[in-house]
């Protein structure tokens, strides 16, 4: 299987832009997120990771500067390319790169059917369940 290419991308360059086609497959068409809600002012300053596979714009996800901490979000992988470990890669290459610029702590909110899959990185759930885009919502952070 060929290892996926994951890089980071200026908004609104060529890879980014298909990086935003592929969120709004995911989470608008697959997941019903309502469209105003999926790209957001926070994608002008995130940065912005993209995995590359089969010349294909497989995977992507944002990682946004807080004041304490680095929040990922909009973690989305192409439907033909899941259970490859892209996810996993593009979250590990994320925390890397915040980690050379000084940052390791990490805060984002997940889809609750999905929290093992950050447990799995060290992250921990708190708080009480919130709905955001129309689903169940767990906080959750490093240590
Ligand atoms: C969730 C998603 C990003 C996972 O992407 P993926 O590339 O298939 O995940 P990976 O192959 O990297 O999986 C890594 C590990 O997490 C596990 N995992 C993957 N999806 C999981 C899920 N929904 N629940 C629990 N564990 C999961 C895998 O089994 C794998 O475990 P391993 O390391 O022990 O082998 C992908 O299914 C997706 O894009 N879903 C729709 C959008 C979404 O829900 N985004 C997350 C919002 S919080």
């Amino acid at each position: 299987m060929a290892v996926p290419i994951i890089m980071t991308v200026p908004v609104f360059s060529t890879l980014c832009n298909a990086a935003f086609t592929l969120r709004r497959q995911v989470f608008v068409w697959e997941q019903h997120v309502p469209p105003e809600e999926e790209l957001d002012a926070d994608d002008l300053t995130a940065t912005h990771f993209v995995a590359v596979s089969e010349g294909e714009v497989a995977g992507t996800l944002r990682l946004i500067e807080r004041a304490d901490d680095m929040k990922i979000g909009r973690v989305a992988v192409h439907p033909a390319f899941r259970s490859r470990g892209i996810a996993k890669a593009m979250m590990l290459a994320a925390m890397a790169h915040a980690k050379a610029l000084g940052c390791d702590r990490f805060y984002l909110t997940a889809q609750t059917d999905k929290v093992q899959f950050y447990e799995r990185l060290g992250y921990v759930a708190y708080g009480e369940e919130f709905t955001d885009g129309g689903m169940p919502h767990l906080a959750m952070k490093t240590y």
